[in-house]
């Protein structure tokens, strides 16, 4: 798969790690996060990745910040994101299940880098079940043709 993942200033050692974790696995990883911890604004991030995840440039999105909340409500603005932060990996596997999440997201002061490992492998290995969950995302994205 093509991910590309995206952190800011409190998260670029996770980030490097599950960069090196995920060309592991295989994947080809595209950078849009920050390389040092000097301090910059994750809103930028966020929505730097949740444009190109939503355009289509990539299958998912990886973001990190020190919550994952931050960086992910950014990206959740960007019409067409379902990002998801996860702490643990039944809920990685199920918002891929159910909510069809095309961003993961987790904070790095929050899990440790072997459980945020296992989170993106528990998301990136499950299935989308469609059905009426496809009716459920359907919905969250009329959401936004209201607005
Ligand atoms: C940065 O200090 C911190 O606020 C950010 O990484 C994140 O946790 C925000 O939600």
């Amino acid at each position: 798969m093509k991910i590309i993942i995206g952190n800011d200033h409190a998260s670029p050692d996770m980030k490097k790690e599950l960069v090196k974790y995920l060309e592991g696995l295989g994947h080809e990883v595209v950078n849009f996060g920050v390389d040092t911890s000097e301090s910059c604004n994750y809103p930028e991030i966020g929505e730097k990745v949740g444009r190109a995840v939503a355009a289509g440039e990539a299958d998912c999105g990886v973001l990190i910040c020190g919550t994952g909340v931050g960086i992910s409500l950014a990206a959740n603005k960007v019409k067409g994101v379902r990002a998801a932060v996860c702490s643990e990996t039944t809920t990685a596997r199920f918002v891929k299940q159910h909510n069809n999440a095309n961003i993961i997201a987790f904070g790095s002061r929050i899990v440790g880098i072997e459980t945020a490992k296992d989170i993106v492998k528990a998301y990136l290995e499950a299935e989308f079940e469609g059905g009426r969950h496809q009716t459920r995302v359907d919905m969250i994205h009329a959401i936004e043709d209201r607005q």
